[in-house]
């Protein structure tokens, strides 16, 4: 996501004086809060280990604050979830298998990912990502790789947590991954991964998290000052 991982945008500020009286009604529906599945529809599939999508259209009438996400599903059935946000999915279909192609027509950027086990996550007080008419995410991707075969009455997805309320600091995700070999006949072998924020926003990191696929045995994180 580069650039964009945080910004600063004082939006929030109006809310911050005293309401007149007649705001009363228009605040009670500003913290109202707006809640969204994404969740995988029925689709047929038959073999094991797939990556399939569906797309879920925000609605188009106002700008929303995407503040949390609920995982809805169990460890024993789904490896990972990522979810996209995008001006337009990579397909119009209402599921398609996705494994190793875009989300996204155009780009895509992810805004969570959940992996087995993992916790809801809500994002820091005052933190959002904007969503809606006028900004770059019309619809989000759900993205959901399933270990075996998918059961047959699984509804795995992620719930939204929305709001109205307009909020001060911009949420990103920067994720990183690099290229490496491994040398034959190794019994181990030391990956460092560094990573970096470049952009000329001041950015904070709130959470990390770490991921490899068959081979990782012991995995490792640490902040360079
Ligand atoms: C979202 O899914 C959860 C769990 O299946 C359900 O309890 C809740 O009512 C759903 N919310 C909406 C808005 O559909």
């Amino acid at each position: 996501m580069g650039p964009s991982a945080a910004a600063l945008a004082l939006l929030g500020l109006w809310l911050l004086t005293a309401d007149p009286p007649w705001c009363l009604g228009l605040d009670l529906k500003l913290n109202e809060a707006v809640e969204l599945n994404a969740t995988m529809p029925a689709f047929k599939v038959d073999q094991d280990d797939t990556y399939l999508c569906t797309s879920v259209a925000l609605p188009d009438t106002e700008p929303l604050q995407l503040v949390g996400f609920q995982p809805l599903s169990s460890k024993e059935v789904v490896h990972h979830m990522l979810l996209f946000g995008c001006d337009a999915p990579a397909s119009q279909d209402k599921v398609w298998q996705c494994s190793m192609q875009p989300a996204c027509a155009g780009g895509d950027h992810v805004m969570y990912g959940w992996g087995r086990g993992a916790d809801a996550m809500h994002l820091p007080p005052g933190t959002s990502f904007s969503v809606g008419p006028g900004t770059a995410v019309a619809h989000v991707v759900l993205q959901i790789h399933y270990m075996g075969k998918r059961p047959e009455k699984d509804e795995s997805g992620v719930r939204l947590s929305l709001t109205r309320q307009p909020q001060p600091l911009a949420a990103g995700m920067l994720h990183f991954a690099s290229w490496f070999s491994i040398p034959p006949r190794q019994p181990s072998h030391h990956i460092d991964n560094r990573c970096c924020f470049n952009g000329f926003e001041p950015a904070e990191g709130f959470a990390f998290r770490v991921h490899t696929h068959l081979l990782g045995r012991y995995l490792h994180i640490h902040a360079v000052p």
